[in-house]
Parts: C-alpha cells; sequence; structure tokens
C-alpha cells in the first residue's frame, strides 16, 4: 500500500479519532507479536501521545515493557478476521501471528517492533509512562512517526471517497464499519 509520512506530526491524533479497533505490533527483531486493542485513544496532540489498555498476561505485555515501543497498525475492514485470529490467540502458542494471519511486516522507521505492511496507517510508539491497574496497564506513549495511506488520508484527514472502510469492534466477533463522513453544524 502507498504510504506517506504524516506531518506535522500533531496531526497523528486523527489516524485514532475514529476509535478504530487496532493491530499491536511488539517485539525486537527477534521475537515479535500482534495484539487486537480496542481500547485505545489520542491523550495529547503536542507532543503527540496515546494511550493504550493492555492485560499484564498477554504474551506481548512483556515484549512492551522490556522493549518500551509499540507500533499501532490501523486496518481496514476486509482485515476482520485477522484481527479476530490475533485476538483469540497467544503468541505463546503461535510463533508467527503474521504468517499464521496472512499479514506482512513491514520495517518501521524508528521503532525496533515491525508494523503491519497491510494497515491502512501505522503510528511508531515509545512508551513514556505505565499505570498499573492490577490485571492489566495504561501504556501512555508518544508518537514518534506516523505513516498513513497516501489514497485515504489526505491534508491530515481521512477521506471516504475512494471505499476507505474503518473497523471498530462491538464485543466478542461483532464488528461495526466507518464508510463516510457527516459535517455538522455549530450553534449561531
Ligand atoms: C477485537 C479484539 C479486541 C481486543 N481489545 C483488547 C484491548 O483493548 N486490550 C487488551 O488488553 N486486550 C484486548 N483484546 C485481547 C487480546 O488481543 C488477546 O488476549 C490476545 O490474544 C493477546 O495476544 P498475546 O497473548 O499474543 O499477546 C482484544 C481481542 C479482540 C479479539
Amino acid at each position: 500500500m502507498n504510504k506517506a509520512e504524516v506531518k506535522p506530526l500533531s496531526s497523528a491524533y486523527r489516524l485514532l479519532n475514529p476509535g478504530s479497533v487496532v493491530l499491536v505490533s511488539v517485539g525486537d527483531g527477534t521475537r515479535d507479536n500482534l495484539f487486537p486493542v480496542t481500547w485505545n485513544t489520542p491523550v495529547r496532540q503536542d507532543p503527540p501521545m496515546v494511550a493504550i489498555v493492555s492485560g499484564k498476561r498477554h504474551f506481548s505485555y512483556p515484549l512492551i515493557v522490556e522493549r518500551g515501543e509499540f507500533g499501532l497498525n490501523v486496518l481496514q475492514a476486509s482485515l476482520v478476521d485477522a484481527v479476530l485470529g490475533c485476538g483469540s490467540t497467544s503468541g505463546r502458542d503461535v510463533e508467527d501471528k503474521f504468517a499464521r494471519f496472512g499479514l506482512t511486516r513491514e520495517k518501521a522507521g524508528i521503532i525496533r517492533p515491525p508494523l503491519v505492511e497491510e494497515a491502512v496507517a501505522s503510528l511508531e510508539c515509545r512508551v513514556c509512562q505505565v499505570v498499573d491497574l492490577g490485571s492489566s496497564a495504561i501504556l501512555v506513549a508518544q508518537v514518534v512517526r506516523a505513516l498513513a495511506s497516501t489514497e485515504h488520508f489526505r491534508e491530515g484527514q481521512w477521506r471516504f471517497d475512494s471505499g476507505l472502510e474503518l473497523l471498530h469492534h462491538l464485543s466478542g466477533s461483532r464488528f461495526c464499519v466507518t464508510v463516510s463522513e457527516i459535517t455538522g453544524r455549530k450553534p449561531g
């Protein structure tokens, strides 16, 4: 997929604004892994920061906190089965989720974990704070680089004029899709 760097990076939060489910990519070049995260959000525009909630028992969790880096990969609806696959299996049992679920590694520009080539956008993130919630944690991270499809993310905005279908998680195996935008009218 043709992608370009998102600049200024302070507009990278818009990649996550629709609340899409993301595939988090982790690893250090020798062992990597993927898991979907519904609970993700931008938290700061400049410097750009995001937060995800991760269960501490996930195979991926120590890979994130030890290395301090992860990728957030925004996917289109066509990859729903890969999302469910990555979220229904553990890296403890599946050595290579990329191969198992038909995804391609893309070398990141700054962080060590690979990105997902099929993703419509990817954010490269460095952990700056871990908020312990017991069995899970909020990982707050700075976005150090972002890439997005030149076809679907133009002039700092998602564009739905050429078939973009952003994927959102409802619960279990249920998802919904964003395919268009509307413009609201401000009062006065
Ligand atoms: C659609 C979907 C969304 C998920 N969202 C989250 C989430 O927001 N946070 C989380 O910790 N786990 C979430 N999970 C669960 C993990 O992705 C799942 O336990 C995964 O298998 C962990 O992989 P790992 O053990 O290889 O790291 C989600 C699972 C699915 C299927």
